[in-house]
């Protein structure tokens, strides 16, 4: 889809509405996401934290339950906002996440503007790569005897 037909004000507006809801109280750093998909569908959530700091939910996270949630279907545009409703870049796992449900010509406004998922993560690992290890090693793989140091 063409970036300029998305409504990105619209995106943008349901991000900081959801990360008012953001429950932060570790971090005081609020996120809320929004996700357009395919079929027209506005999904969104917020952070929520833990005391196991480490269990932490994204916002983008809760953005992907609820698309689960909602239906389902293909993301292709996402905005994720900090407490000054400005874009916020998305952490590494949460751009694994929305890969996974918007694939390489998902559309994500980040601080600098908008970039497709093939810039936001270059050379990602999909659900192609498991389809393409289940089908068998390829020539290219098997013919490979690399050195521990790397050297073929
Ligand atoms: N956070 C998100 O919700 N999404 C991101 O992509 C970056 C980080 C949250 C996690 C934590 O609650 C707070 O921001 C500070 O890292």
């Amino acid at each position: 889809m063409d970036p300029t037909d998305i409504d990105w004000d619209a995106l943008l507006s349901e991000a900081i509405d959801a990360m008012r809801h953001a429950y932060c109280p570790y971090s005081n750093f609020p996120v809320g996401a929004a996700g357009l998909t395919a079929d027209g569908w506005l999904v969104s959530g917020c952070n929520v934290e833990n005391a196991g700091y480490g269990v932490t939910l994204c916002a983008e996270c809760g953005m992907v339950s609820d698309l689960i949630r909602s239906g389902g279907g293909a993301l292709v545009a996402v905005v994720a906002v900090n407490g000054n409703e400005e874009p916020v870049a998305p952490c590494g796992r949460c751009r694994q996440l929305i890969y996974e449900h918007g694939g390489p010509s998902c559309m994500v406004l980040m601080p600098d503007g908008v970039a497709p998922m093939t810039e936001v993560l270059p050379g990602a690992f999909g659900p192609h790569d498991l389809a393409d290890v289940a089908a068998g090693p390829t020539q290219a793989s098997s013919n490979k005897k690399e050195g521990h140091d790397g050297s073929l």
